[in-house]
C-alpha cells in the first residue's frame, strides 16, 4: 500500500485507449499513481470523454492559439505544475516537445510507442515495420528526450507479426500489449522516483 499517490498528468491528442488503461490501473489501491489531469491539444479528442467519465479534470490547450511551440509548452507546463502533477505521460500526444519542456520534466516524462525501439521511430511505426517485413514487433515505454522516440527504455513487449497481418490487425494486437505495459512502466517510474 502506497502512503500517498503521485499525481500524474496525461497528454493526449486522440482516442485515449492508453489513457483508459492508465486510469483503470490507477483504481487499484496498491497502484502508486493517480491520473489527476488530462490535457489535450485537440478539442475533439476521444480521450477527453474517457477522462470526464472518470471524474478527471480535463484541459484543452489548442496549440494553434499560441505564437510559438515554446509558448504552448510553457502553458502546458504551467497547467501541469498548477495541478501538482509530478509525472507526465504522453499517450498519443501528437506534438513535438521543446528542449526546455523535456528538461523541466526530466525523469518524469514518459511516452509509449508502437514498435520495439530503437526500430521504427516516427508516426507510422506499425506500417513501417510491416513494410520492412519484420517477424516480431511490439511496443515500448521510454523516457522522453528531445529527439523523437528516443530516451531510456522502461518497458517493452514483443508482438509476433503473422503472415496475414495488415496494419490494422497488427496495430490492434500491439495496442493490447501497450495497455499492459504502460501501467507497469508508470508504476516503475513512481517507485524509482521515491527511491
Ligand atoms: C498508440 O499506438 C501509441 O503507441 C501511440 O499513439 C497511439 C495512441 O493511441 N503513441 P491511444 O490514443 O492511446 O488509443
Amino acid at each position: 500500500m502506497f502512503s500517498e499517490k503521485i499525481k500524474v498528468a496525461v497528454l493526449i491528442s486522440g482516442r485515449g485507449s492508453n489513457l483508459k488503461a492508465l486510469i483503470e490501473a490507477s483504481k487499484d489501491s496498491d497502484f502508486p499513481a493517480v491520473i489527476s489531469l488530462v490535457i489535450s491539444n485537440k478539442q475533439d479528442a476521444g480521450g477527453l470523454k474517457i477522462a470526464t467519465e472518470n471524474n478527471i479534470k480535463t484541459l484543452t490547450i489548442d496549440h494553434k492559439l499560441f505564437k510559438s511551440r515554446q509558448d504552448f509548452d510553457n502553458e502546458v507546463t504551467r497547467a501541469i505544475a498548477q495541478n501538482n502533477c509530478q509525472i507526465v505521460c504522453l499517450a498519443g500526444f501528437m506534438r513535438i516537445l521543446s528542449q526546455s519542456f523535456v528538461d523541466r520534466w526530466r525523469s518524469r516524462l514518459i511516452n509509449i510507442h508502437p514498435s520495439l525501439l530503437p526500430a521504427f521511430k516516427g508516426a507510422d511505426a506499425v506500417g513501417d515495420a510491416l513494410k520492412y517485413g519484420v517477424k516480431y514487433s511490439g511496443c515500448t515505454v521510454h523516457y522522453v528526450e528531445k529527439e523523437v522516440d528516443s530516451g531510456k527504455i522502461i518497458a517493452q513487449a514483443v508482438v509476433v507479426v503473422e503472415d496475414n497481418d495488415n496494419k490494422a490487425s497488427l496495430a490492434a494486437r500491439i495496442l493490447e500489449s501497450e495497455h499492459l505495459i504502460y501501467p507497469k512502466a508508470l508504476k516503475q517510474v513512481c517507485i524509482d522516483l521515491k527511491k
